[in-house]
């Protein structure tokens, strides 16, 4: 029985991932949140495929030990660049590492993300989840765009999620003020508006030979929500993990998206790991997309240079 587009998700994630010979020797990738799950499998995949890595991550002393691993086993020439996405200065800093340090940009992939249970604002009065897991990869795409477009073919990628599809995304309400918090719908939320962010980019960098495409790289075991509360580790220890898949198969889906000769040319699309699957019909409201687009700019500051 085919399921109707909006449960499509379901039957997807027992889809194959996708797999592709290409090497990816020579070519500079950006991993953000490298230091475990889905950015550690992707850097590992990476890596294995031939790629320079950059890994921006919060924590120096997981990266140190990602750095020393994925050199030692793969000769992977490996950097790492600090930055806590809870705070967009960091962001603008490892941004301006970036530049200075690596001439050619061939892949992003904006993977760094949490999921808080309770509500949380950043020095900034941001809503945390909102600003590490939208705001801040926004921020750090918008500041590498230029290097990407001259170094042309290259790709942007999200990590997104079908958590997308709680919704939640309220943009007279970013900072979760004015109702109730619910960590699933404020995860929702930044998911929806990094989508609706995508699909502006993607239309501005038509015929630039950068693609952006968002993916959900399937529900694996990871470390995500782990710092929430002892109910809630428990919770997702005991319970939630039985039911998670080996996080090896979203390496493999972001390599394949990230490297695959099949995929140059795509851009504007949503993956279920990587089988192409329309996202909540609320993500393509590209009128909500421009407002919220514009917001991000003002969050991020990028209102003040345009
Ligand atoms: N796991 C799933 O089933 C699933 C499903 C759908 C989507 N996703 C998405 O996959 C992405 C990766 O999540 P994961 O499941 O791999 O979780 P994870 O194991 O917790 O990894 C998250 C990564 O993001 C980094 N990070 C968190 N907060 C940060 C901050 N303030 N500044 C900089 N980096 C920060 C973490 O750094 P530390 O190591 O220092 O904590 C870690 O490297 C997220 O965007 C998530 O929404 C995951």
């Amino acid at each position: 029985m085919k399921l109707p587009d909006e449960l499509i998700f379901i039957t997807n994630a027992r889809m194959p991932v996708k797999t592709t010979d290409a090497r990816m020797d020579g070519k500079v990738c950006i991993i953000t949140g490298a230091t475990s799950g889905v950015g550690y499998e992707a850097a590992k995949r990476l890596a294995q495929g031939g790629a320079d890595l950059v890994l921006v991550c919060r924590n120096g002393g997981k990266a140190d030990q990602v750095r020393r691993e994925l050199s030692t086993h793969y000769g992977a020439t490996i950097d790492v660049v600090l930055a806590d996405f809870a705070k967009l200065a960091q962001v603008r800093t490892a941004a301006g590492a970036i530049l200075e340090r690596h001439a050619r940009i061939d892949v992003l992939i904006n993977n760094a993300g949490l999921h808080r249970t309770r509500r949380t604002l950043t020095e900034e009065r941001l809503e945390l989840v909102f600003c590490v897991n939208h705001l801040a990869s926004f921020l750090l795409t918008r500041l590498l765009l230029d290097r990407l477009k001259d170094s042309a073919p290259s790709r942007i990628i999200q990590v997104n999620s079908d958590g997308h599809r709680f919704g939640g995304l309220n943009v007279n309400d970013l900072n979760w003020a004015r109702r109730p918090y619910h960590g699933l719908w404020s995860y929702g939320a930044a998911k929806v508006a990094q989508l609706l962010t995508s699909w502006e980019l993607a239309e501005q960098l038509e015929g630039s030979g950068v693609t952006i495409n968002a993916m959900h790289p399937g529900a694996v075991k990871t470390a995500i929500g782990m710092d929430n509360g002892p109910i809630y580790r428990w919770y997702r220890h005991h319970v939630v993990n039985r039911f998670l898949k080996d996080p090896a198969i979203a390496g493999e889906a972001l390599y394949y998206l990230a490297a695959a000769p099949e995929m140059a040319q795509v851009s504007g699309r949503y993956f279920n790991l990587t089988t192409d699957e329309p996202p909540a019909s609320y993500v393509m409201n590209r009128d909500v997309g421009k407002r919220i687009w514009r917001i991000s700019e003002e969050l991020t500051g990028l209102a003040d240079v345009a």
